[in-house]
Formats: structure tokens, C-alpha cells, sequence
């Protein structure tokens, strides 16, 4: 369970990315993450993920993790798949997913059972592992950037817009794949523009507005909710 309680992020003087956040993450969930650009989405994921200094109290599984390391954080069962990818476009696609596996490296057996569940569910992956992760399309490489998030065999998992320059076909495919790696077990805190998509595989979902969470509920709820309809489905 992720339990975060007030959390407040400043940049510098201005007014701040995130002002007093309380979200919900349980065994089991998918949850997605809705709001306009700016709202304070991957502020949060920053946050979580140890990279940005906040206020307030993150829990994992009942421990303290808000003071942590990044690669603490890791080894503790969350990992995140940061916007825009961020591969290493030079090296080979099984090396970007291997480097996932880091913070878990002396554990070979493991990691070759993490690259292969990896592969089970992304077959295009497994065609292109000894490509470089340059020469993969778009949306090939969102596959192995989720993948190489996988490799780390996290509980939680933060996926900031996995759908973002994916073409409509390929969109729905990826929230598929999604969809897969929370039935199996593994906690998705999804952030989503595409809030028809991202509701589809949700348990439940957040609205943020200027760093607030102004909405919140199941995900009928708010695909049934006039506000949503209004600034994410375009109805
Ligand atoms: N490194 C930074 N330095 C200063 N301000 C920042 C920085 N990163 C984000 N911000 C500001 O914090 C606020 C929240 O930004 P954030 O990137 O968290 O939003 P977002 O919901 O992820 O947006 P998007 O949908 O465009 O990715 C914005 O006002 C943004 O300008
Ligand atoms: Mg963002």
C-alpha cells in the first residue's frame, strides 16, 4: 500500500507544483493520475521516486520511505518509468533493460526471469534486444522503457504518460499491456492525458488542478463526471 499524506513541492519562489497531495495506492490497484499539463503529475513522480525534495509523508507497505535514496526506493519495490522515455538510444536494447536490474544485479537468475517476462509481454522487444534502443520506434521504446522499469520487479509501478506521441492504435495496446502487469500483481500509478484510455484499466483515479487534487473516485465515476468529460474526454 502507497499512502501519501500532504505532500507539497516547491520550485524555487514560485507558487508550488504541489500543494498538500493525499493519494492512495492499494494491493492490487490501478489508479490513475488525470490532469491537464502542468498540474503537477510528474512532480509527484519525482517525488516519490526520491528525485525532488517535498513536504509531507510518503508510506510504503506501513515504512517511511519519504526520505530515501532513489535507489533505496527501488530496492523497496517502487520503480518509475519516467515521461519521454529516457533510454539509452547508443546501447542495445537488452542492455537498457538490464540497467533496470541494477539495484538487483548479484541476482542473475532473477534478472534473466525478469528480462523474460519482459519479453513475454512485449514480443516486439524480445525481436529487437540486440538493436539499439535508437533505431526503435515510438512506441517500441515505451515498451522497453516500461520494460526496463519491470526488470527492476517492482510492487508499485509509476508510469508517467506511457501513452504520450503514441499513434490511437498503439495507445490502447500499451494500457493493455498495462492492464496485464497490474493483473499480475503489481500496484500501476498511471498518469494519463488520455483520460478515456487511462479510466478503461483503472480501479480509481485523481484529478489534479494547479497541485491540488480537486476529483477523485472509481473510475465509472469520473468517466461518467462532467468535469472530466469536459477537459479530458471532449465530450
Ligand atoms: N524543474 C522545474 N523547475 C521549475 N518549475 C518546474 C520544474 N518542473 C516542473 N515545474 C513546474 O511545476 C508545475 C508542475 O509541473 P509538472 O511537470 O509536475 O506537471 P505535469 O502534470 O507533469 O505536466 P505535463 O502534463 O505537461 O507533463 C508546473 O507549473 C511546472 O512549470
Ligand atoms: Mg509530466
Amino acid at each position: 500500500m502507497l499512502e501519501v499524506r500532504g505532500l507539497r513541492v516547491r520550485y524555487g519562489t514560485s507558487s508550488p507544483a504541489l500543494d498538500g497531495v493525499d493519494l492512495t495506492v492499494a494491493p492490487g490497484e490501478c489508479v490513475t493520475l488525470l490532469g491537464a499539463n502542468g498540474s503537477g503529475k510528474s512532480s509527484l513522480f519525482s517525488a516519490l521516486s526520491g528525485l525532488l525534495r517535498f513536504d509531507g509523508d510518503v508510506r510504503f507497505e506501513g515504512d517511511d520511505v519519504g526520505k530515501l535514496r532513489p535507489a533505496a526506493i527501488v530496492a523497496r519495490g517502487i520503480a518509475q518509468c519516467p515521461e519521454g522515455r529516457k533510454l539509452f538510444p547508443e546501447l542495445s536494447v537488452e542492455k537498457n533493460l538490464r540497467l533496470g536490474a541494477y539495484v538487483g544485479r548479484r541476482d542473475r537468475r532473477g534478472t534473466d526471469e525478469a528480462l523474460e517476462r519482459v519479453c513475454t509481454l512485449f514480443p516486439d522487444v524480445r525481436d529487437k534486444l540486440r538493436a539499439p534502443a535508437g533505431a526503435l520506434s515510438g512506441g517500441q521504446q515505451q515498451m522497453v522503457a516500461i520494460g526496463r522499469a519491470l526488470m527492476a520487479r517492482p510492487k508499485l509501478l509509476l508510469l508517467d504518460e506511457p501513452s504520450l506521441g503514441l499513434a490511437p492504435r498503439m495507445v490502447q495496446a500499451m494500457l493493455d499491456a498495462v492492464a496485464a502487469i497490474n493483473r499480475a500483481g503489481t500496484m500501476v500509478l498511471l498518469a494519463e492525458q488520455n483520460a478515456y484510455a487511462a479510466l478503461s484499466i483503472a480501479h480509481r483515479g485523481y484529478v489534479l488542478a494547479n497541485g491540488k487534487v480537486v476529483l477523485e473516485g472509481s473510475a465509472s465515476t469520473l468517466q461518467q463526471n462532467e468535469l472530466v468529460k469536459k477537459a479530458f474526454i471532449g465530450a
